[in-house]
């Protein structure tokens, strides 16, 4: 998404020779117009698809996924939760994420009232890094016996293993805008 990689260029930042920050519009100040833009191309790539409902994770994929629905007419956004919360249903389907960044496990629920048996699930997320989130959401989607009809990321991290990962398990992965490097403070797309 040509519109994507400009946006990179203008507000992102880069942080050592991995990390992009994009908190300006995308993981802390939200560009709501752009988000939008963001949510038709992900329908323009799952076009062919019936989609039941969009799975993403908690915090940053919410906004993503919220303004995408409604170019998939509006279908649910179900929010995978990683905070602890007292008000969360006793049954739930659970699994385990290591997070690379922080270097520890760490556990994702979903109340069972909201992944069900045989529906068709996107996976939507802002980041693609080494893949283990997404993988993380979609043995939820199989322990609720849902389908995983793909997985969308808006900035995909080419040069770590999620890709490799996903695709491994025979996942469907569409990235709006793919990082082939951001070494010595330039960023190079794929
Ligand atoms: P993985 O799920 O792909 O294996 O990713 P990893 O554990 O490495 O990443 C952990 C967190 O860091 C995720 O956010 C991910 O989106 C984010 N992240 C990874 N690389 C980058 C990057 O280059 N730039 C930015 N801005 N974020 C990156 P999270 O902890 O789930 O937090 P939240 O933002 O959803 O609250
Ligand atoms: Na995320
Ligand atoms: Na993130």
């Amino acid at each position: 998404m040509e519109l994507l990689q400009e946006k990179i260029l203008k507000d992102g930042r880069i942080e050592g020779n991995d990390i992009l920050k994009v908190d300006n519009f995308l993981n802390h100040q939200l560009d709501i117009a752009f988000l939008n833009e963001m949510g038709k191309e992900f329908k323009n790539r799952f076009k062919d698809e019936k989609i039941d409902k969009i799975l993403t994770i908690e915090a940053s994929g919410i906004a993503i996924a919220s303004i995408a629905s409604q170019h998939f007419g509006n279908v649910p956004v179900v929010f995978a939760k990683k905070v602890e919360s007292k008000n969360l249903d006793k049954e739930v389907y659970e699994t385990k994420v290591y997070s690379f960044t922080k270097g520890k496990e760490y556990s994702v629920k979903v109340s069972k009232r909201y992944l069900n048996e045989g529906e068709n699930i996107l996976v939507l997320d802002d980041f693609l890094a080494n893949g283990r989130a997404a993988i993380g959401l979609k043995d939820l989607v199989d322990q609720a016996g849902a389908n995983l009809v793909g997985v969308g990321i808006a900035i995909e991290k080419g040069f770590q293993e999620g890709r490799e990962l996903l695709l491994s398990k025979g996942i469907r992965l569409e990235s709006l805008a793919i990082l082939d490097s951001i070494e010595n403070g330039v960023i190079k797309f794929r």
